[in-house]
């Protein structure tokens, strides 16, 4: 079911009141974008020519230049419909079998912007050394891969990549022939296009006419090559025609997720071929869509270009590194193929293909490449509680009473624009926050942190220092000419960008940081280390701009128009506000700033959220699968505001909003400045408990999102993760976007999206036994995969443990996490149809870096039947087992088990073990070579049983062992 639930979104939408419905006018379709009309229209032309189209792009075979070392080949491509034009070719093969193609105009009258691989990328990948590529009469081939089985072809005439798997093609360029690099060209001198050609005419007469050569493939006119209008704004365009059409095909796969940011399925919808789901291209143009639609190929806030192409055999990814508007055309011609098409607005072709062949290869290839999320604070996983606006220091006071009045845990509360003077961010308004500092530090008393907005719109005046700094230093985006400053209407009024590509703003950005005064000009003095960051409107958003953002013809650092960065310039701010958290202080500590837009490479900064979402159950359900979706894209630290940024959600909405938000990596409450003041304790009941036993519920699986988030940060698989992920050979499972697995904990959730719902539908994609989290009832999956039903009133979220999993959980209530961090832990033991399981447990002090040194504690716990009717529960140390893998490149070449992080929670213990689906009631259970421990048996449906039904429970109580230690429990 590939389809999208189109009527559902347009009848919600029709449903709203005319203020909560997108301005579509304000965004381009396709067919308002010029280069996106070309590239579709050269797609349309090839559609029409069928067999007989032919890409005019080959390889000259006598300019391949094999570097042997390297396993690079490099060689001249030429289109035959401009034979004076080069285009330089380079292949690279990494040493995990990644291949880069890129291909640029060779001594153009420009140069084509090629640094966007140089944001995103970690550093320069490794090439692998040793593989050979082989120069044929038709094709040049390496063959690669651990058996040998890879291989990456590259077709001279016409010009077309391929990568190979087992002799099936995985990944195909150019395979349809719609690639395009438009090179440059002058105004004024007119290529000749024309050339005359002889016909007869019906009375047999020789005819002179005039045609255009290369209108078969470019079509017959220059359309916005120089100049493009849209609504009131003209787009210069002073470089010309600059695009890159290229089509890449999955002849094997019938599946394609990513390509983040989109309010869409997980499962893309096709936007082409027969019958397609929507009419656009999904675009990539990172824009602030303001009341956005639940089911769109529209752009949104940020950008990632990467791709996964799935099929039950295998799985394959694509990073296409470029940072201008991209337009993607996705066609499923067959159940088992897709076509993409990419068409791009300027830029090199810089296409990294990643070979997988499974999920888990294609994260960790892509994390070698852009890196993971690091590690973040442990505070930043629990609640965040925003509004737009707490409106004074006496108001962020009065919310944190009554959060602790009414037993709610909450860790962060954040401040929106309106805590700063006239929108100059740093500088309080003092007549409503007159103490910023002492109100921070009664937040910070109780363990917590505060969140503060700064925007990238500086407003243009004197006396707003940063603004004058940055202007002093020259380092704000310049208008179309390249002189002075360019200017724009953001909340501040008038205002200029700082430049975040110009490398003299980022000491100066991390400087205004600082909590104590600089020599050089401005600090935030009045801030302390418990503020973190908020950064929004980074797209850059602009009210009078274009699009509701920067004009294109902009220039940045290097001459480089805002065309070129679009998608990149997002990141560039955020990363440098969190290098600026990160430094403040003397002992570096984890920062933690949230953006709005990103790009690759994004997550290696923060977190992001999916903007401003509407309070509908539709945004709801869609904020899932875009929390999917980044995850597939290595965003994977990522929610959405929970109960929809605009509008009044009813309690009944809000309920299942918070039950959605506890099982998103970021969890945020937050609220247009508009909307009725909606804080969990303002509820009546049942609401406000039912609310208050979900935030605990959170805070109870903390260690759970904390050891996902650390496997993330070294491997780069997502935190929340989709079924295709989990089971790649489950075709039932593709589709699958509104149940999802926490990390590798065997958690199972599938929250209800719907209104009135008491029930909820879960697939079961084994035949394993699913534990419901709270009654402990045994379901059964079946090999072929099950749907089972299972009650969901208000109060129950459905949450399932797989069997074979082990869980801790810290389970005291506090009111907030940093207060948690001796508290004990419960280990929860699901047994396997086998008998087995297994789960790991990391910590650190959640705070500084020093686990980078060694300073963590990880463990493995292991449920085993080492004979029959034993069950040997066992804690062996992880980190010392593989101290390569404890921490994100860090290769720790030795680990202290009784590091000093370990000591201080060397007495944390365990304080209560359980056990679902034991067989039999035990006689005896024992620490190993200890005493008799006390614990109780409720009897019920065994693991190994096929039965369904309340499982047994053993509840081992105080079990005398440490969560730091060895230990094993025999249970006889
Ligand atoms: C737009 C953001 O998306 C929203 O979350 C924020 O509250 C407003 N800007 C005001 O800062």
């Amino acid at each position: 079911m590939r389809s999208v639930v189109l009527f559902g979104a347009l009848s919600a939408l029709l449903a709203l009141p005319d203020a909560l419905a997108v301005k579509s006018q304000d965004f381009k379709t396709c067919s308002q974008s010029g280069f996106c009309r070309r590239g579709r229209a050269l797609a349309a032309r090839a559609q029409e020519a069928q067999s007989s189209w032919n890409s005019p792009y080959s390889v000259d075979p006598s300019s391949i230049l094999i570097l042997p070392e390297d396993s690079t080949v490099k060689a001249v491509v030429k289109s035959s419909l401009y034979p004076e034009i080069k285009f330089g070719l380079e292949l690279r093969i990494h040493d995990d079998g990644v291949v880069r193609v890129l291909l640029d105009e060779v001594d153009g009258l420009r140069k084509r912007y090629d640094e966007a691989a140089s944001w995103a990328l970690v550093s320069e990948p490794k090439l692998s050394k040793g593989i050979r590529w082989a120069a044929g009469k038709k094709e040049l081939r390496a063959v690669f891969g651990e058996k040998n089985d890879i291989e990456v072809a590259v077709n001279y005439d016409p010009f077309r990549v391929r990568l190979r798997r087992g002799g099936e093609d995985q990944i195909v360029l150019n395979g349809r022939g719609l690639l395009h690099m438009e090179h440059f060209r002058s105004q004024t001198l007119k290529e000749t296009t024309e050339e005359v050609v002889s016909e007869e005419n019906a009375e047999g007469q020789e005819v002179l006419q005039i045609e255009n050569v290369r209108a078969w493939f470019e079509g017959d006119s220059e359309d916005a090559y120089w100049e493009e209008k849209f609504s009131s704004w003209t787009d210069s365009k002073p470089k010309g025609p600059e695009s890159l059409s290229l089509d890449i095909t999955f002849p094997n796969h019938g599946t394609v997720y990513g390509i983040p940011q989109h309010a869409t399925n997980l499962s893309l919808p096709s936007t082409t071929g027969e019958s397609p789901s929507y009419t656009d291209p999904f675009r990539l143009y990172n824009a602030d869509v303001f009341e956005y639609i639940a089911s769109s190929p529209m752009s949104l806030y940020g950008s990632i270009p990467v791709m996964h192409a799935h099929s039950a055999e295998t799985t394959v990814g694509l990073f296409n590194a470029i940072g201008s508007e991209t337009w993607i055309d996705i066609a499923y011609p067959t159940k088992r193929s897709t076509h993409t098409h990419w068409i791009s607005e300027s830029g090199i072709m810089d296409v990294f293909l990643l070979p997988g062949p499974t999920p888990e290869d294609v994260f960790a290839q892509y994390a070698r490449l852009t890196g993971t999320t690091a590690l973040p604070a442990h505070w930043s996983l629990g609640y965040h509680q925003c509004r737009w606006n707490y409106v004074s220091s006496d108001d962020v006071r009065t919310v944190q009473k009554r959060f602790d009045e009414e037993d709610m845990p909450v860790d962060v509360f954040w401040l929106d624009i309106e805590y700063a003077q006239d929108h100059k961010y740093f500088i309080w308004d003092h007549k409503t926050f007159p103490d910023p500092v002492e109100m921070t530090n009664e937040v910070a008393a109780a363990g917590r942190k505060m969140v503060v907005i700064v925007d990238p719109h500086l407003k243009r005046t004197s006396d707003y220092p940063v603004y004058q700094e940055a202007s002093d230093l020259d380092i704000l985006v310049k208008p179309k000419s390249g002189e002075g400053e360019y200017e724009g209407w953001c909340w501040t009024g008038s205002s200029s960008w700082i430049d975040h590509f110009n490398p003299a703003s980022w000491d100066w950005w991390i400087s205004k940081f600082k909590t104590t005064k600089i020599d050089t000009g401005f600090s935030w003095i009045e801030s302390t280390e418990d503020i973190h960051i908020w950064n929004d409107m980074n797209e850059p958003s602009i009210f009078n701009g274009p699009e509701i953002t920067m004009p294109k013809d902009s220039i940045h650092y290097g001459g480089w128009e805002h065309r070129d960065v679009h998608n990149i310039n997002g990141m560039l701010f955020h990363n440098n506000t969190a290098q600026a958290v990160r430094v403040r202080s003397d002992i570096s500590k984890r920062p933690f700033v949230l953006t709005r837009s990103f790009y690759a490479g994004s997550q290696r900064v923060g977190a992001m959220w999916t903007g401003d979402n509407l309070g509908t159950w539709d945004h709801m359900a869609v904020g899932i699968k875009m929390v999917l979706a980044n995850g597939i894209a290595g965003m994977a630290f990522a929610g959405s505001d929970v109960g929809g940024f605009f509008g009044n959600p009813e309690p009944e909405m809000l309920v299942r909003w918070y039950q959605v938000g506890i099982f998103s990596p970021f969890f945020r409450a937050h609220a247009h400045i508009d909307t009725k003041r909606r804080e969990p304790f303002l509820l009546d009941e049942p609401y406000k408990s039912i609310i208050r036993d979900i935030l605990r519920l959170r805070y109870s699986m903390l260690p759970i999102w904390y050891t996902a988030f650390k496997e993330n940060s070294v491997t780069g698989m997502p935190i929340v993760r989709p079924h295709y992920v989990m089971f790649p050979q489950d075709t039932a499972g593709f589709d699958i976007d509104d149940q999802f697995f926490v990390g590798s904990s065997g958690i199972l959730v599938k929250p209800v999206t719907e209104k009135g719902k008491n029930e909820a539908t879960i697939y079961l994609p084994e035949d394993q036994v699913y534990y419901d989290y709270f009654t402990q009832y045994a379901y059964r999956g079946s090999i072929k995969g099950k749907y089972v039903i299972v009650a969901a009133e208000l109060h129950q979220v459905p949450v399932f443990i797989r069997g074979g999993s082990i869980l801790p959980t810290r389970e005291r209530p506090r009111r907030s996490s940093p207060l948690m961090r001796l508290d004990p832990f419960t280990i929860r033991v699901a047994l396997s149809k086998a008998g087995t399981a297994r789960g790991e447990l990391y910590l650190d002090d959640g705070v500084t870096y020093l686990h980078q040194q060694g300073e963590l504690v990880w463990r493995e716990f292991v449920a085993e039947q080492p004979q029959k009717k034993i069950t040997r529960i066992s804690s062996r140390d992880l980190a010392a087992q593989n101290p390569g893998k404890a921490v994100d490149g860090v290769a720790l070449t030795t680990y202290d088990p009784k590091n000093a992080f370990a000591k201080e929670i060397e007495e944390v213990r365990v304080e209560k073990i359980v056990i679902l689906g034991l067989v039999w009631k035990p006689s005896s259970v024992k620490v190993e070579g200890g005493a008799e421990l006390k614990w109780e048996f409720v009897p019920g449906v065994a693991a190994i049983d096929t039965k369904e039904g309340t499982a047994s429970v053993l509840i081992i109580k105080d079990p005398k062992v440490l969560i730091t230690s060895d230990w094993a429990i025999v249970v006889s």
